[in-house]
């Protein structure tokens, strides 16, 4: 594999390690990853069904697939998942969930699960294999956070700030081996159309489509980021501007915002039978 310390990173001859492979996002970034010539891909999600289906698709057009079926939201799958995969050299963290209801509402097991899969798993798996690649000085780590990770929500509580994690753990990451031959790169999208909403809000009216980008999308933009070297990107010019418009208006304003959204919400889940 050679390195491009200056240009995109190398593909060719990369093992790469994406997981929540199984739908939406992590999914499509594999695809994107199968389209640009990467040399072997291990599909991670619970789901294993999804992944060989994936790993049949991928395959038939050129590419070297491994299924490795864990749940990341324990520790010792995730522990396994390492001891059989030694050595990646692109690592997509991608896998996580979101569960928008009441803080005082939500079930304090899904509450703890969220921040093992959103967080602690990534801990885990950049701490197994980031230091190999700046050792061998080559290799980079997508991880995805979300604009609520910029701008915390009301009712997901939990998940803005498992993403804000993710946020502040990617730039210190940065910051300690971008000078080692790894790039870091954020990808943070607003709405996205995936499982995503189904799985947070069961039931709930989804966001129009108009306001959400294609999963593919999303993972085409982010991949070209990465791969060029960005540190961060927001998908979907919408959202760039969203984000950066909420965030340079005052704290009280927004908090003024957010307990307004909040009273809203609460008095819609009042009315509901
Ligand atoms: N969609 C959005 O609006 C949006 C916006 C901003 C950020 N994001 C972030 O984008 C990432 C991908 O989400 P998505 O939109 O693509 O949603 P999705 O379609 O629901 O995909 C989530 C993926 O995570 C995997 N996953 C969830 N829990 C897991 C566990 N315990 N162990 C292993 N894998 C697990 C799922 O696989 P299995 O169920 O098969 O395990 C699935 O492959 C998430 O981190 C999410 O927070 C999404």
């Amino acid at each position: 594999m050679a390195p491009s310390p200056g240009g995109e990173l190398e593909l060719a001859g990369a093992r790469a390690l994406v997981t929540g492979a199984s739908s939406g996002i992590g999914l499509e970034i594999s695809r994107c990853l199968a389209r640009r010539g990467i040399g072997e891909l291990v599909l991670v999600a619970r789901r294993r069904n999804r992944l060989e289906a994936l790993a049949g698709e991928l395959a038939a057009a050129g590419t070297t697939c491994t299924v490795d079926a864990v749940d990341l939201s324990d520790p010792d799958q995730v522990a396994g998942l390492v001891a059989r995969q030694p050595r990646v050299d692109l690592l997509v963290g991608n896998a996580g969930f979101g569960w928008g209801l009441p803080f005082a509402q939500g079930d304090s097991e899904l509450q703890c699960r969220m921040v093992d899969v959103n967080c602690r798993a990534l801990v885990q798996l950049c701490r197994a294999w980031v230091p190999g690649m700046a050792e061998r000085g080559w290799g980079g780590v997508l991880l995805v956070g979300s604009a609520a990770g910029y701008v915390p929500i009301p009712a997901m509580a939990v998940y803005s700030a498992s993403k804000a994690f993710v946020h502040a753990f990617s730039e210190g990451l940065r910051a300690e081996v971008g000078s080692r031959g790894v790039r870091v790169h954020l990808l943070a999208p607003g709405p996205v159309a995936t499982e995503f909403s189904t799985v947070a809000r069961p039931g709930a009216r989804r966001t129009p489509v108009a306001l959400s980008s294609s999963p593919r999308r999303v993972a085409e933009e982010g991949v070209e980021a990465w791969l060029a070297g960005e540190p961060e990107r927001i998908p979907g010019a919408h959202v760039r501007w969203g984000v950066r418009g909420l965030r340079v208006l005052p704290d009280p304003f927004l908090r003024a915002l957010r307990a307004a959204a909040f009273r809203r919400l609460e008095a819609a889940l009042g009315r509901r039978p």
